[in-house]
């Protein structure tokens, strides 16, 4: 495959030949993963047009408290304002376009820009411009607000046109069910590990959704995983094992009421994936011992399943639920080789720290397994930049690396964009395959 130079590249003429010329089955080209130019097309089509997950609500309890969110060159304050309505704007003040925000977080009653003071509402409206000529009209000047929806206790926000954003509701009806057992809005923050990753964001999302590095890379994590302990090997005779021990425990939770399967709504803006299985034989938690994480289970839940839940939101955000607590995973685009990772862990909101839980012991498993990744991401990154990479192509243990780049050269193209939206019955997607990231 010839090599291509992505300091050669007219983008706005080339892009659907590179799209046109991407093998199926492999890697993508180059400056995929390298150049600012297509780093900037993956803002504009894939991140400014997907919900992108920013934080649980516990982070800002109170009137006025906020935190500034850094996305892909892009700063955005998100405040609580009255009636517990959670706000984000651009951090751009609309006189001269300083940053309003200095403090990365705080609790402010308005928003006053320190250049040259126009103040504004925790909504976005302007309170304050001082000696403004005759004709000046404030409500000109609100802040540049994206959308947000709060779900579960998890705020998202979309950057792009209002029109064009996919239908959260389709995403939250169909996420419920699977979701609403753990009360997520009921949980508070047991503690947050930062990931800083320089690497571009599509690295990093192709690490997280495959398991063929899993043996080489992470033996804590096989370790807690039955899935990887069996099946992880790829021969029928681990396969089987895993069957066997997920068939006991399909009894066991389906005698609980628990959920159990696979389901994939089909969503043409965002993907979308949901699954419950076992941890492993005896394990109650995804801790190192398979014993509990929290003495406190998660919202209504009255006992172990021996299982976990994973949901996909997009690209950006990955929830693995245990029982007794949640690993939030968040994706960040920063910029063509930066990307922010961050765990954070939920627990039950009254737990109490040092009684009912460790903050290590929570985050134990997918601190020491993102610490690896981080640094074979990295690697990957390097190699990828050399002059003699070339796209290579996937293993039958990465298939979801090949959905996740032919739903982004979706997004990525102008001509394939999807936009439609639709609405099926989970019932129909809802199936007890064996599940193997
Ligand atoms: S730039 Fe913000 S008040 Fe002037
Ligand atoms: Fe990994």
């Amino acid at each position: 495959m010839q090599k291509i130079d992505a300091r050669q590249l007219d983008l706005t003429h080339d892009v659907e030949g590179f799209i046109d010329r991407q093998q199926p089955g492999f890697t993508l080209e180059q400056p995929f993963y390298t150049s600012p130019e297509f780093f900037q097309l993956d803002k504009e089509r894939v991140i400014f047009r997907q919900w992108q997950f920013v934080d649980h609500v516990s982070r800002i309890p109170n009137r006025g408290d906020f935190f500034l969110f850094t996305i892909a060159g892009e700063e955005i304050i998100i405040t609580r304002g009255d009636e517990d309505k959670i706000h984000a704007h651009f951090n751009v003040c609309r006189h001269r376009g300083s940053r309003l925000c200095l403090e990365k977080q705080g609790r402010k009653r308005r928003l006053t820009c320190p250049y040259h003071a126009w103040s504004f509402e925790l909504d976005g409206r302007l309170a304050n411009a001082r000696q403004m000529p005759d004709g000046f009209d404030p409500n000109d000047y609100s802040l540049h607000s994206c959308q947000v929806r709060v779900f579960e206790g998890l705020i998202f926000i979309y950057l792009g046109k209002e029109e064009e954003a996919p239908d959260f509701d389709y995403i939250a009806d169909n996420y419920l069910p699977w979701i609403a057992p753990y009360k997520l809005a009921d949980t508070k923050i047991a503690t947050v590990r930062h990931f800083p990753t320089p690497a571009n964001w599509k690295l990093v999302v192709e690490n997280f959704l495959e398991c063929y590095h899993c043996r080489p890379s992470h033996p804590e994590y096989c370790s807690t995983m039955g899935h990887v302990t069996y099946d992880g090997d790829g021969t029928e005779e681990g396969m089987e094992k895993y069957r066997v021990m997920y068939n006991r425990w399909l009894e066991k939770a389906k005698a609980q009421g628990r959920k159990v399967g696979y389901f994939e709504p089909p969503c043409p803006d965002q993907s979308l994936r949901v699954s419950r299985q076992v941890i492993k034989d005896n394990a109650v938690s995804t801790t190192q011992d398979g014993g509990p994480a929290c003495k406190k289970l998660l919202g209504d839940l009255t006992d172990y399943d021996g299982g976990d839940a994973f949901f996909a939101f997009g690209e950006n955000l990955y929830l693995l639920v245990s029982d007794d607590y949640v690993a939030l995973l968040r994706f960040t685009p920063l910029d063509t080789l930066e990307s922010d990772v961050t765990i954070t862990y939920l627990v039950h909101k009254d737990a109490e720290e040092g009684v009912d839980y460790e903050p290590d012991r929570v985050a134990w498993l997918w601190e020491v397994t993102t610490e690896q990744d981080a640094k074979i991401i990295i690697d990957n990154q390097k190699g990828v930049l050399s002059d003699r990479y070339r796209p290579g192509p996937y293993s039958k243990l990465e298939g979801n690396c090949e959905t996740f780049i032919r739903h982004y050269l979706k997004m990525l193209s102008a001509a394939e964009r999807p936009t439609s939206k639709l609405n099926i019955n989970p019932d129909d997607y809802t199936g007890e395959a064996i599940f193997s990231i």
